[in-house]
């Protein structure tokens, strides 16, 4: 038998495979209290444009209420042959409150009202991604407060740099989190324009009113052209691009956690709760939480990339191959939550080990750049000359398996005899961090400063 909500012109059903191949209830049920919403506003518009009666809409509004409770009762029976979440809602609807639900669909269509039902699912999952990035930057605040004069070493192509402190470190993360926060609420503020009453692609001769069914879904005005509203899904792929960025910085602090954590660098002890153990080797503790974040994230790239390529090749207006936006997004959604999720509960439960850190700080060399530039303040050597200077003691402290600290006054006076004693002070890891007061820089009063910022911007 054919379709019963297209199936005038056809004589007969569809194949098997035609069915399997079309059919997006199986993830499209997701959409329900989005489809539901949706269309209780647009019998209201329905009705107070005059287009249906008020009894009409009315039962319509009731109607969808129940077929709401019953799939959020788990009792409702999805359909395959009816397609989506749209027709299966539709069609229950029919059976409850039978002719007026064939009035719903006045003046408008499916295209109008699964990019609306859309927009509202990535909106509510972009508010939902805004509150897990404040929770995940709180979590760190934390850390960067506890610790915010802990050296550490500062690493560039990960070998010893500069001392930095922990804290330091900490609010780098922050910084990054909140570029992402903004701009989930960039694409919020830009995605917020109502596709609905655009109708199939070019419009609707009934009298609808969409700047009611605007304001009623939250949307800040209707978009403004019928064509585009149908076919534009830059939304979904904004939305998996700030996720993409995000996902990026969590692998990147996923990856330090994961060296952080082993016992050759000891900086961090994550928590049991966030750990696995080895069914072979007792003494194994393993940062699978981490591992996993890692791993994650390509999921989520893997979406941004697959939604492009489905929406570039397309003409105007809507092709069925938008139909595909929607798992893409669902996955990497679910995915980002819980990555965000995770980071948030390691980096609640995890202790930073001060002696390890200062320990590691004080090695490889990490105040040489501090020694290069006492030469220049206090012998006023050009900077390229100190370099050297120093890049000769660095040797013959390598050369001695010694510290730049552990050479002796006499051992560097041969290789500059300007060199006095004050140097010393400049070649301890505390009075580098302590140094380093430019905006911005390493300090604990700079972070100090950083931390109440963001403090005060996350209220
Ligand atoms: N299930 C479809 C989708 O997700 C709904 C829109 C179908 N529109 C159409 N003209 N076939 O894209």
């Amino acid at each position: 038998t054919s379709n019963q909500m297209w199936g005038g012109r056809f004589a007969a059903g569809p194949d098997a495979i035609m069915e399997a191949i079309n059919a997006s209830i199986g993830f499209d049920k997701r959409l329900a209290a989005q489809d539901i919403v949706g269309s209780r506003a647009h019998a209201a518009m329905l009705a107070a444009t005059g287009i249906v009666s008020d009894s009409d809409a009315e039962a319509m509004r009731e109607g969808l209420l129940t077929v709401l409770s019953e799939i959020e009762r788990g009792e409702f029976a999805f359909s395959t042959a009816l397609e989506d979440i749209h027709m299966n809602v539709e069609a229950r609807l029919k059976e409850l409150i039978g002719e007026p639900a064939g009035r719903l669909h006045t003046g408008r269509s499916r295209n109008d009202q699964v990019a609306t039902d859309f927009k509202l699912w990535v909106r509510d999952q972009l508010d939902a991604t805004e509150g897990a990035l404040r929770s995940l930057m709180r979590a760190l605040l934390a850390q960067a407060e506890a610790g915010a004069d802990w050296v550490m070493p500062g690493f560039t192509h990960l070998q010893t740099a500069q001392p930095v402190t922990w804290g330091h470190h900490m609010m780098a993360y922050v910084e990054m989190f909140g570029r992402d926060l903004s701009r989930v609420r960039d694409a919020r503020a830009r995605m917020n324009e109502c596709p609905l009453g655009a109708a199939a692609l070019a419009g609707t001769s009934f009298p609808i009113d969409r700047e009611m069914t605007a304001r009623e879904l939250g949307f800040d005005r209707p978009s403004a052209n019928s064509l585009d509203a149908v076919s534009d899904r830059d939304f979904a792929l904004e939305f998996l691009s700030a996720a993409s960025i995000c996902a990026m910085h969590l692998s990147r602090f996923a990856e330090e956690l994961v060296i952080w954590s082993s016992a050759q660098f000891r900086f961090v002890t994550l928590s049991d709760r966030f750990s696995t153990g080895s069914s072979i080797m007792p003494q194994k503790k393993n940062p699978d939480a981490a591992e996993l974040i890692r791993a994650k994230i390509g999921r989520i790239f893997g979406a941004n990339v697959a939604l492009m390529t489905v929406m570039k090749g397309l003409p105007l207006t809507y092709s069925k191959d938008m139909q595909e936006d929607k798992e893409q997004v669902f996955d990497a959604a679910d995915n980002l939550m819980l990555a965000l999720a995770a980071m948030d509960g390691m980096v609640r439960d995890m202790s930073a080990n001060r002696e390890a850190l200062a320990a590691a700080a004080g090695s490889g060399f990490s105040t040489a750049t501090d020694l290069a530039d006492w030469l220049v303040r206090v012998l006023g050597l050009p900077f390229r000359e100190a370099h050297h200077v120093t890049g000769t003691l660095v040797a013959l402290a390598e050369k001695q398996g010694c510290d730049l600290p552990d050479l002796t006054l006499e051992q560097m006076q041969e290789v500059h005899n300007g060199i006095d004693r004050t140097i010393f002070d400049v070649l301890g890891v505390e009075n580098s961090v302590a140094s380093r007061t430019s905006y911005g820089g390493t300090a604990p009063v700079q972070v100090r400063a950083q931390i109440a910022r963001w403090k005060e911007m996350l209220g």
